[in-house]
């Protein structure tokens, strides 16, 4: 286990220089748990927990390179589609990690948010969600946003409707008023999207906030991700030339 500045954005960034070129914002697709599980002969919901265990050291590595916002796909609006005992059993390794690991968390100085709706969620995965977050909120190192019953559309949707039920006038709703109004709007934008597992597809992951990300594919599976292939994807992350659809690079 690491000392508690590890987590600590703000600690850390004291302590030493910050790299030039690491991302603000890393959000990662966790994708691949069941494959992982069928080939070593396991149910798939052993998948789902040895990815579970996995988040609390990926979040370290970010937090030590110097990422302040993490975000993490864990349950999507589409996966209720699911068989319900594979649905069920997902919602109760959620429920176990935040209640298991949020005190280690606040220890740390790790900010924590839901990104999603919660009215179809069990209520006590709701009341350890709203522990978590207001438990956390203070919070001034690492920021991790985990996004569960979380689709993109329906979180656009969603601000729709919030716009509509505050009466802001069309002419007042611009890009930031909108960004404002949806789950994510106290971080900025991912600067590197993951996906791991190697499918090629965004289902419907931060479809708005993406806009302008960089975009990196695995075809590790979650729970066999490690340091190297992180310090992959943010090598690629330096290497690129993000321009914003301007003809030079911003600094
Ligand atoms: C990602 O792993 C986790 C969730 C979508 C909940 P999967 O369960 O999608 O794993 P694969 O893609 O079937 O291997
Ligand atoms: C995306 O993975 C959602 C999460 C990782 C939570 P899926 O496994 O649900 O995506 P598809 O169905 O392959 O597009
Ligand atoms: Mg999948």
């Amino acid at each position: 286990m690491l000392p508690h500045s590890d987590l600590s954005a703000t600690t850390r960034q004291e302590s030493a220089p910050k790299p030039s070129k690491i991302p603000c914002h890393v959000a990662i697709i966790m994708d691949g748990n069941g494959r992982w599980a069928e080939k070593q002969g396991l149910p798939r919901l052993a998948g789902h927990r040895v990815g579970m265990d996995r988040i609390h050291r990926v979040l370290e590595i970010l937090a030590e390179k110097g990422v302040a916002f993490v975000t993490l796909f864990a349950f999507s609006t589409e996966n209720w589609n699911r068989p319900p005992g594979e649905v069920e059993g997902i919602l109760e390794l959620l429920e176990e990690a935040l209640r298991s690991k949020i005190q280690t968390l606040h220890d740390k100085n790790v900010k924590v948010v839901h990104l999603g709706k919660v009215d179809k969620l069990a209520p006590s995965l709701r009341r350890a969600v709203a522990h978590a977050q207001k438990l956390t909120q203070n919070n001034t190192g690492i920021t991790l946003n985990v996004a569960f019953d979380y689709g993109g559309r329906d979180e656009i949707l969603e601000a729709v409707r919030r716009i509509i039920r505050e009466q802001i006038p069309a002419e007042a709703v611009d890009e930031k008023l909108f960004s404002s109004h949806l789950f994510t709007n106290q971080c900025p934008d991912p600067d590197l999207v993951i996906r791991t597992g190697g499918e090629l597809r965004i289902s419907n992951f931060l479809l708005w906030q993406s806009a302008y990300s960089e975009y990196y594919h695995t075809s590790t599976l979650w729970p066999d991700l490690d340091e190297a292939e992180l310090e992959r994807a943010l090598e690629s992350y330096s290497n690129r030339q993000r321009r914003f659809g301007n003809i030079a690079p911003k600094a």
